[in-house]
């Protein structure tokens, strides 16, 4: 598949069978985060792998989607502020950019290895650094519950609805 074809086939699936992820793809979409290029290479982020019946029952329990129940892993990307590239002419701090590439690496690994994934940002921060402590130092940017794609899972309305080049492009 080009990368094209990739990023074209990929789409936030939110219905998923009940068949475990195998461990080496699980690597291979943790591989791509770390690969990713961060600012300075500082690589001022974090991947939690979360897939015990507890931690899972926990990660679950902050974010309002029914459909997140049932996966077998969700993974947890943060950045850390402290020791982050900061941009000297505005002060800029670059860890939740650098968190958001590794992100972006991740999902779209997911679709290279023929699992599925939505992006959530809607979830209760707050309560998910309370249950894992070990986050409580990161700006949490997304969770990725990841399985295989349900037979009959499919796109949502919305992913059609793409804004023309124009609206998008200004060639200055
Ligand atoms: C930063 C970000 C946060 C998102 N948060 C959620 C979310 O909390 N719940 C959800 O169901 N989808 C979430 N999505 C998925 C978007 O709704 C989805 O990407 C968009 O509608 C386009 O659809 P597509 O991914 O199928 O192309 C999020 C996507 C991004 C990039």
């Amino acid at each position: 598949m080009t990368y094209s074809e990739l990023v074209k086939s990929r789409y936030s699936c939110r219905k998923f069978s009940d068949k475990p992820v195998d461990e080496a793809k699980l690597t291979a979409v943790i591989e791509a985060g770390i690969s990713a290029p961060t600012a300075k290479n500082i690589q001022p982020v974090k991947i939690w792998v979360i897939k015990s019946p507890e931690a899972l029952a926990k990660i679950t329990s902050c974010a309002p989607f029914a459909w997140m129940k049932d996966v077998p892993v969700v993974l947890a990307v943060g950045g850390m502020k402290e020791g982050a590239f900061v941009r000297p002419s505005d002060g800029r701090n670059f860890a939740d950019v650098d968190a958001v590439i590794v992100a972006t690496h991740m999902m779209l690994a997911v679709e290279a290895e023929g699992l599925g994934t939505t992006w959530v940002g809607y979830f209760d921060a707050p309560k998910v650094k309370e249950l894992f402590p070990a986050m409580k130092d990161y700006d949490l940017v997304a969770l990725f519950p990841i399985g295989y794609p349900a037979d009959d899972a499919m796109p949502a309305d919305r992913h059609y609805l793409r804004k023309s080049m124009d609206e998008i492009v200004s060639v200055l």
